[in-house]
This record gives structure tokens, sequence and C-alpha cells, in this order.
């Protein structure tokens, strides 16, 4: 009977400790962010944890464990900011990084100021953690501060310039590519000339750009801030959405974990039709769609025309993801304005997946091992695509000049050559191959994070130094001048000897 008390507590306890208060910090407008942010959210939700989420799409039915703070009236304000994101893409890497950096910190100053966020500043309320989606806004960080509570980064990209300077996270440019960058990790002399470039110079905008700026609108909110920078470097735990079935392997501190594939469920049964379509297209589909982000109106009618005129070639059927139907449309074309992508990408019939090569996207491909035809528009896009093609999973068109030539040869390769998909089924099955689920991978490290109060002893003693210590060029500089002194003493010598003779042979001469 004691004993049984005693268990009880024990249990009561235990279930009382295990549960955590968290913040979830959300602001993206983007459809995809939110995805990314809340399959995550969701999760701790139902692992117990009381989530408190800030977003801009909050649940019409509630669930369980899970409060939303609402955004929604920055989308409309946010997105006049951003202009047409196919223009976004004819811009150079470096334009885009600063792009970002302005938008990401006009768009955080509105968040900033929204009266649900300051309420929240106000509050007596009390946090465990608080875990911000990292969109450039780390302005947000504050919240962190103000629960005086460990912070997590959840990132919408592998490791990179936005988020290795918080972990001191090393990303040599001789084998580390940056966000935009078309190749893979195996470059060539010039391919590593342009990454360093464009490594140096995102880190520039990081340093001088990005958190100056978000400094100042931190403290025009909330003036009794501390420096951003001291909050941001005592970041516990970096999460990114990669996976090494993905890409390339890349150095990671002890406080990036990568977790790349988490936000796929498991396929759920597809509506009927959809369902009947499939399955009866025993030739195989190919999935066309471009996210949430390029809209029809981005194609121009010749663009159509070309995608349209490539599809009629092909035996198999396609299922284009696009919010307007074409009358003129060829018979083996179905267009639905909305598609359960991961769902369909699942069915045994899928052949291919043409896409803008979005994150979340490659990785569904990826997870459901079929191949991808690239049509990347912008930023990662470029990247992912050029890593797909270098991996031997996926081929590229250009969507900016797309011609049906070389659009139709593409297409046909991939669905007519099996080496693609079986290196995708291999890759598959590499990221499959892990220990535990990627989300629940997630979820441990930071229920870990919580237990062990920020568990600083993960975090590098990186982020103590300042860049041009972690850089080494303090050291360096110091050989530097020590060479000089040293050569410039040699030299001063060397003259005041040669003087010496010189007058020594013209006086003998006088004699
Ligand atoms: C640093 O993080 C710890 C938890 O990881 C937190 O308790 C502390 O308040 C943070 N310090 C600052 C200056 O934000």
């Amino acid at each position: 009977m004691k004993l049984f008390l005693i268990f009880g507590i024990y249990v009561s306890f235990g279930v009382c400790v295990d549960a955590s208060k968290i913040l979830g910090l959300c602001p993206p407008t983007g459809h995809s962010h939110f995805t990314l942010c809340f399959r995550l959210m969701k999760e701790l939700a139902d692992k117990g944890h009381e989530v408190t989420f800030v977003n801009s799409f909050p649940q019409k039915t509630p669930i369980k464990n899970l409060k939303d703070i609402s955004l929604k009236d920055t989308v409309g304000p946010i997105s006049k900011l951003m202009g047409p994101l196919t223009d976004f893409g004819k811009l150079s890497y470096i334009q885009q990084v600063e792009h970002i950096s302005k938008f990401g910190t006009a768009q955080t100053e509105i968040v900033l100021q929204h009266k649900n966020i300051q309420a929240l500043m106000k509050s007596n309320e009390h946090f465990d953690l608080v875990i911000l989606y990292h969109w450039a806004n780390d302005a947000l960080a504050i919240f962190a501060h103000k629960f005086k509570c460990p912070l997590v980064m959840l990132s919408p990209w592998p490791s990179s310039i936005f988020d290795n300077y918080i972990s001191g996270n090393p990303a040599p440019t001789s084998f580390v590519t940056h966000l935009g960058a078309g190749y893979d990790s195996n470059m060539n002399f010039w391919e590593r000339i342009d990454n360093t470039y464009n490594q140096i110079a995102g880190e520039y905008i990081m340093h001088f750009r990005l958190i100056p700026a978000q400094n100042e609108i931190l403290k025009k909110a909330f003036p009794d801030a501390p420096e951003l920078s001291t909050i941001l470097y005592n970041t516990s735990l970096i999460l990114t959405p990669f996976h090494v079935s993905l890409g390339d392997p890349v150095p990671l501190q002890q406080n990036i974990k990568e977790i790349g594939g988490y936000h796929v469920t498991p396929p759920k049964p597809l509506p009927k039709d959809l369902q009947d379509f499939m399955d009866s297209s025993t030739e195989g589909v190919v999935i066309f769609s471009m996210g949430s982000n390029v809209k029809s109106g981005d194609f121009t009618p010749e663009t159509i025309k070309t995608i349209l005129n490539a599809f009629s070639k092909i035996k198999q059927k396609v299922l284009w993801k696009f919010e307007v139907d074409l009358p003129d449309k060829p018979a083996n074309v179905k267009i639905l304005p909305w598609l359960p992508q991961s769902d369909v990408l699942a069915h045994p019939n899928t052949v291919a997946f043409i896409s803008h090569g979005g994150l979340l996207g490659t990785t569904e491909a990826v997870y459901h091992g079929v191949p991808i035809l690239g049509l990347p528009a912008f930023w990662d896009q470029v990247k992912n695509i050029g890593v797909a093609v270098k991996k031997g999973y996926g081929l590229k068109a250009d969507f900016y000049n797309l011609d049906e030539q070389s659009f139709s040869s593409a297409l046909q390769e991939i669905v007519n050559n099996p080496k693609y998909r079986n290196t995708a089924k291999e890759r598959s099955r590499i990221m499959h191959d892990d220990p535990v689920k990627q989300l629940d991978k997630a979820v441990f490290w930071i229920e870990y994070v919580i237990r062990h109060k920020g568990a600083p002893h993960l975090r590098s003693a990186a982020v103590n130094l300042r860049w041009y210590q972690l850089y080494l060029l303090d050291i360096i500089s110091f050989f530097v001048v020590l060479i000089s002194i040293f050569i410039t003493s040699l030299y001063l010598l060397f003259k005041c000897v040669c003087r010496k003779n010189k007058s020594g042979k013209s006086d003998k001469k006088n004699k």
C-alpha cells in the first residue's frame, strides 16, 4: 500500500515535471514556413507540453495543449513589403541576402509593434523554453531574455550564415557551399572563388547590417533590452531542416541538430477522385507544383504553352497544381488548385516531380524516392536543385528562359531514364536509415535543453570569440606585423652596412 502511494506520487510528479511551458515564435507569413513551425509545435503539444504558438495562421478548431497568439493582421502589411518574388530571383546571391536582411528587419519591426507581442512582453507568464523560427528576425530572441529561459532556433535552411555565427559553427569556404550556390561541395577553383566571395560578403551583411539593424528596432520597441548579440550568443540549440541524404555533409557544432524530413507526415488516404486518377495511371504520373510562392501570374502565356507542349509528348499523366484551369490542355494533364503534395509523391505510380526546388518539396521528393526536374526561381532553390543534379537525383531547366527543346528533353530524360529514379530511391533509403525519426530527434533535443537548463555544455567556446579572433585575423595580423618588422629591420641593417662599406671605400680613394 505504502509502495503504491509512493509509486503514485512518483508517477504524478513525473508527469508534471515532464510537461513544460514552451513559447513558439513563428512570425513569417509564408505557408511553407508555417508548415515547418506547426509540425514541431503540434508534436510538442501532443507530447503533453503546454505550447503557446505565435503565428499568422491560427487554428480554426482548437488543438489540445496548443494556444495560438495570432499575428494574422500582419499578413497584409508584410506581403506588401516584399514585392513580386520572381523579381527577387533576378538579383545576385549577395543582393538577395541583403534583401532578406532588410525585408526581415522591416517585417520584424511590424511584429514587434503588434499589440499581441507588446502584451506578451508585458505579461507575467512563465515559460521554460522559447523556440524562435529564425528567419532574419533575431530581435525576437528578446523573449528568451524576458522569460529568463533557454532559446532554441528552428532554422528554415541548412546551417548557413544566418545561424553559424550564433553557435560559432565553422564553414570553410573550400568545401561548405553558400545558400544560393548552384554547385555541390566538390568545387573547382572558380567555384571556390565564387563561394569564398559570397560566404564572406554574406557574413559581412550579417555582422554589419542585419544584427545592428535588428538591435536598433529592438531598442526602439523595448528601450530596456540588452545588446541583442548577448542574447543570440546564448542560444542553446539550433535545429535545421537538412539531412545528409539531400546533399553534402558539413561540419556541425554539438548544439546544431539536423532534422531534415521531420515535417513529412505518413501518407494519408487521397480523396476518391485523386486516388482513382493515381491508381489508374499505370504508365506513371508526373507531379508538377511550383509551391505557394510562385503564382500562376508569374508564368507568361508562352511559358505555359511550352510546358503544355512538352507534356503532350510524354505517355505519362501529369498532375499540375495551378490556381487556374487551362481549357486547351492536353488529355494527359489534370490541373488542380491544391494538392496533398507529400501524399501524391508517396503514391507508387509517381515517377517524377517538377518543382521550384524549395527545401520542403525537395525533402518530400527524397523522402518518397521521387526524382526532381527543378525550375528554381530564387534563393536556396538554386542550391537544392544544383545539388540534386550533382548527386544524380534531379535535372534542371531554366525557369526564366524556358525553351521547349530543353524542357522537353529534360522531362523525357527524367521519366524514361531509370537512373534518376534509382538514385532518388537510394537517397530515400539513406534518409530513412536513422536510429530515430527526425521529429522524435527534434523533440528529444528540445526536452534535453529544458532538462539541462539550457545545456551550456553543448555550446562551443567559439561563441565567446570576436569574429576576427574566430577567423584568426588577430593572430595573422600579429605575424604579419612581426614579419614586417623583421624584414624592415633587415632592410635597414643591410642599407646601413652598405652605406658604411661605400663610405669606407670612398674614404680610401680620397686618401
Ligand atoms: C542565457 O540562457 C540561460 C538558459 O540557457 C538563461 O537562464 C539566461 O537568462 C540567459 N542569459 C541571457 C543574458 O539572456
